[in-house]
């Protein structure tokens, strides 16, 4: 008897797990892909295809399975059993055995009516109204030559006041070509010599400026990189009369294309930042074992060390090497020996650089040490040598020469910092409200419901419900309201079943949502 109840059990709980175990789009894929695929793999952004329904990704299908197994996609170069880093783009081990069932079972769509939405991606700014935005002054011709460019834009502010600054947010033009860009700021004058020499609009240098410009590392983004929000009272600083030198990597094309970028600017409009943040680095001055020389034929690791002078709170930091660069590891140990891991990336890609913001500000006292270690494969083995057959290469700005660098990104330290949380979430201060009702819901509604509405500004409102023929049928909140979001509690039972509009008057300005009454 135990013997069979068991059978049974077993038998049951097979099958139960069969049918738990179909996986379909809509019931389970789809959230995945619009969350961590979608933003880059729709129409205008890098993702070479677009993954906006049902029918775009299962073409991919097995394609799909393949490249989130081997962990290539989505890019995402860090290793996240190492450190945590702000905006990581890792699947969980169950979200790719749930893309790999969905393609074995045959990637079939399950319910149309059961899909999730395709989310509403921002377009323009994920922040909101930028104070200003700074653009190329003309596109720029990629060549279709398939050969990789590196380009420097000399972008005049026109600043006659220094601005505090709240976030920085890239916008690549031509997101096929657009790689990465490293933002500079100079007032020397010299990035516009330099484009004055170079024929076409910009000059050409690999990395960097090609000079010292008075802040080498302002800004550094790569695909798929979010908008750069400073939490707290910390910020940046675009000086008056400022040009901001964007050095930009422009990926091989097969067809010539057309780029103009920009970079948005949300001022410190509430007068918040008080610090800013500072970069510093650590180079080749810094090594233990150089000089840094590698030789033909050889694989050589340099292991630099840097010791913090006065107690910091670090955001941010940016390795970065060139072509045969392998590999990097940066971590920090405090007096008493306390190690904190940095970054660890494991297979370094030239393509996907840019600064790695912490999801917290990592306190580190007077005297701690920070190492940083980067290997260098100059074999003819090694895909990416520039040189066959392999030469010496040493320290130089061009694409065949080599860097050791890793730039940080801190502030000096203030009570309280460890709690700061770098979150893009929370952008309180930069964003321009817009005065808006917004969609009713549930709808049709029955019973109680909430109206949500928000004002840019102070503001003497009037929100009520009018019938078809614009007669009010309500009148639900009316008199002065604060900027912000607001909820209004509304039970709908007091109305006949219909169709009606709520209309929320404020100063002059009217918005409408249809509400269905069941
Ligand atoms: C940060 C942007 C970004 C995200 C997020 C992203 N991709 Fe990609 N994907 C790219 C770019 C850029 C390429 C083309 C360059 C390359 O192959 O490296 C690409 C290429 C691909 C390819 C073609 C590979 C090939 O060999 O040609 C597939 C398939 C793919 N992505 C699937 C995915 C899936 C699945 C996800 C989500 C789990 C995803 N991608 C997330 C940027 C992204």
């Amino acid at each position: 008897m135990k013997k069979l109840l068991l059978c049974g059990a077993l038998l049951f709980s097979g099958l139960f797990t069969q049918i738990q175990a179909q996986v379909t789009w809509a019931g389970q894929v789809a959230s995945i892909v619009y969350q961590h695929c979608t933003p880059c793999h729709r129409p205008g952004e890098i993702g070479p295809m677009p993954f906006t329904n049902y029918q775009e990704a299962s073409a991919y299908a097995s394609m799909i399975s393949f490249t989130v197994q081997t962990r290539y996609m989505p890019p995402w170069q860090p290793d996240p059993n190492y450190s945590h880093l702000l905006g990581e783009r890792v699947l969980s081990q169950q979200e790719v055995q749930t893309i790999v069932d969905w393609v074995q079972q045959g990637a079939q769509r399950g319910n149309p009516a059961a899909e999730p939405p395709l989310p509403n991606y921002p377009s323009g700014s994920q922040l909101g109204q930028p104070d200003t935005v700074i653009s190329m002054a003309q596109s720029y011709l990629h060549q279709g030559n398939n050969t990789d460019m590196y380009r420097v834009f000399v972008l005049p502010t026109n600043l006659n006041e220094t601005k505090k600054i709240k976030a920085i947010e890239f916008r690549a033009g031509n997101k096929k070509v657009v790689h990465h860009a490293i933002l500079g700021i100079d007032l020397t004058g010299q990035g516009r010599q330099r484009d004055s020499l170079d024929p076409g609009y910009g000059y050409t240098q690999f990395f960097g400026f090609g000079f010292t410009p008075t802040e080498d590392n302002w800004y550094g983004w790569a695909p798929g990189a979010a908008a750069k929000y400073f939490p707290s009272n910390i910020g940046k600083q675009l000086p008056a009369g400022a040009d901001v030198l964007v050095q930009m990597h422009y990926a091989p094309s097969s067809l010539p294309e057309l780029d103009s970028s920009s970079i948005n600017i949300f001022y410190d409009r509430n007068n918040q930042v008080t610090r800013l943040e500072q970069i510093t680095e650590i180079s080749p001055l810094n090594l233990m074992n150089g000089p840094f020389v590698i030789p033909a034929n050889q694989v050589r690791t340099f292991r630099g060390r840097f010791r913090v002078p006065s107690e910091v709170s670090l955001l941010s930091i940016f390795p970065h090497s060139h072509l045969i660069g392998t590999d990097w590891k940066v971590y920090a140990v405090r007096p008493g020996n306390d190690t904190v891991n940095l970054i660890n990336i494991p297979q370094w890609d030239f393509n996907w650089q840019g600064f790695y913001y912490f999801p917290r500000l990592i306190r580190l006292p007077a005297n701690t040490w920070i190492y940083a270690e980067a290997t260098y494969d100059n074999r003819a083995s090694n895909p990416n040598n520039p040189n066959n057959p392999p030469q010496q290469i040493t320290w130089g700005e061009g694409t065949t020469d080599e860097m050791y660098l890793c730039y940080f990104g801190y502030v000096p330290y203030q009570a309280g910092d460890e709690n700061i949380a770098l979150s893009t979430e929370d952008r309180t201060g930069i964003l321009k409200l817009q005065t808006k009702l917004y969609p009713i819901y549930p709808n049709p509604a029955r019973g109680e419901l909430n109206i949500g509405f928000q004002l840019n500004q102070t503001a003497d409102i009037r929100l009520s419900v009018v019938d078809l023929r614009g007669r009010e049928v309500a009148e639900l909140r009316a008199g002065k309201f604060e900027p912000g979001q607001h909820l209004v509690p509304f039970n709908s039972s007091q109305l006949a079943s219909g169709t009606y509009l709520v209309q929320l008057n404020a100063g002059g300005k009217v918005e409408t949502q249809k509400l269905v009454v069941e």
